[in-house]
């Protein structure tokens, strides 16, 4: 008699699993309310690691950190040169240019929410916000800075000695405390609340009927919750999602895992209306375009993720994903830009 071994099996249930995907058009599957609400529900307090605890000093000097060009080697750049909370913190370009104009390679990333991340970069080569933002600082196309130099070029200034004896009391001002407190800022910059907050706190009429099927779509048939996960919509993976790209991303650290090559930081949809344009290369003007994306599965290559596949929505499915896309980003906010220490 004819049998299957079980690899041939899985195999064949896995090809008639995509055949099924493909040819069924898109229906949504309403999940329960309660089961959404606990899987989006936001925390409550902002972690910050035993090292480098939270004080307004800290934050304070970390803002001002963040905001002053005279981190650059040219004086012309500051963090937020690139990290602009007008584009939700990245800097509304598809590549952005750092010093001497140079064009980067790849695409300034939001900074919201970071302090629930544990990777950083888009191929999360910086394992804390700490070491991280040693990056952008002397790396000579993005600020250029001597980092050696950059202690004693701050402590030439009496302002900013005071502010690190009061952040930092006792201890030198030197690199480490630089990026602590820059650190300390970044973890405080977490997005606001929207109306999709409103509806998991309980509010049924926050969303509007439209706007709650999307969230089943999101959910159901288009699969993006198979890595947009929880209240910041991010499982801190990374995949490769089928986009075009000459850039190896992730398997750039990571040789071993054959779905590292392409693959990218899952990027927290938080505020995700304010930071057009999209993906790790900025090759997607719109959200629109990012869905329209999904739907064709993106190029077919080994290392593309099993999660994503060609998936049909009608034009009413595809509004009403977008209009819960929408939901997602917060009024604009004041931002509070220091003056800068003499
Ligand atoms: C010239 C533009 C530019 C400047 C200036 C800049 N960045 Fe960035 N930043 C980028 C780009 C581009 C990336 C993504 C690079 C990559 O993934 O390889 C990035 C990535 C990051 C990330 C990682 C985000 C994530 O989700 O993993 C953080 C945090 C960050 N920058 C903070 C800073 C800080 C702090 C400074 C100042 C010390 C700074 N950046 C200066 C362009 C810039
Ligand atoms: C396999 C995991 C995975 C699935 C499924 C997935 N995404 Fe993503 N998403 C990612 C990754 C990884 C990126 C970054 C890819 C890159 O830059 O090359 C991304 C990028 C995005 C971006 C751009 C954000 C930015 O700041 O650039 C949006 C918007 C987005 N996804 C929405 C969705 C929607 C809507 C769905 C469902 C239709 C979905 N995603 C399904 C992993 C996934």
């Amino acid at each position: 008699m004819w049998r299957l071994e079980g690899i041939q099996m899985r195999c064949l249930l896995s090809i008639f699993a995509i055949i099924v995907a493909t040819l069924t058009p898109a229906t949504a599957q309403p999940t329960s309310d309660d089961a959404l609400r606990t899987a989006f529900a936001r925390p409550t307090a902002v972690p910050y690691p035993a090292n480098n605890r939270f004080t307004a000093e800290r934050e304070l000097l970390g803002r001002t950190l963040f905001f002053d060009p005279r981190l650059s080697g040219s004086n012309l750049l500051s963090c937020g040169s690139c990290h602009n909370p007008a584009f939700g913190w990245g800097d509304g370009q598809a590549i952005g240019r750092g010093h001497a104009m140079v064009p980067l390679t790849r695409r300034s990333p939001s900074i919201l929410n970071l302090a629930w991340s544990n990777a950083f970069f888009w191929d999360g080569r910086a394992p804390t916000l700490e070491i991280q933002a040693l990056g952008p600082l002397s790396n000579t196309i993005e600020m250029n800075m001597p980092i050696d130099a950059l202690p004693g070029k701050l402590a030439a200034v009496p302002g900013y000695r005071r502010l690190f004896e009061a952040a930092y009391p006792g201890e030198p001002l030197s690199l480490d405390t630089i990026t602590r407190a820059i650190a300390t800022f970044e973890r405080g910059l977490v997005s606001g609340l929207t109306a999709f907050d409103r509806w998991v706190a309980g509010n049924n009429d926050a969303l509007s009927p439209a706007e709650r099927r999307g969230l089943d779509i999101f959910v159901g048939p288009a699969g993006c919750a198979a890595c947009h996960t929880g209240w910041n919509f991010t499982d801190g993976q990374f995949h490769d999602t089928g986009l075009p790209t000459r850039d190896v991303g992730r398997a750039q650290l990571d040789t071993q895992d054959p779905h590292a090559l392409f693959a990218f930081k899952t990027p927290g949809l938080r505020d995700v209306g304010r930071r057009a344009p999209y993906m790790h290369d900025g090759s997607l003007p719109t959200i629109e375009s990012v869905v329209r994306f999904y739907e064709t599965g993106g190029e077919e290559r080994p290392s593309r993720s099993p999660h994503i596949r060609p998936f049909r929505l009608t034009e009413i499915e595809r509004a009403e994903l977008l209009a819960f896309l929408r939901t997602l980003t917060a009024p604009p906010r004041d931002v509070a830009v220091p003056s800068l220490p003499r």
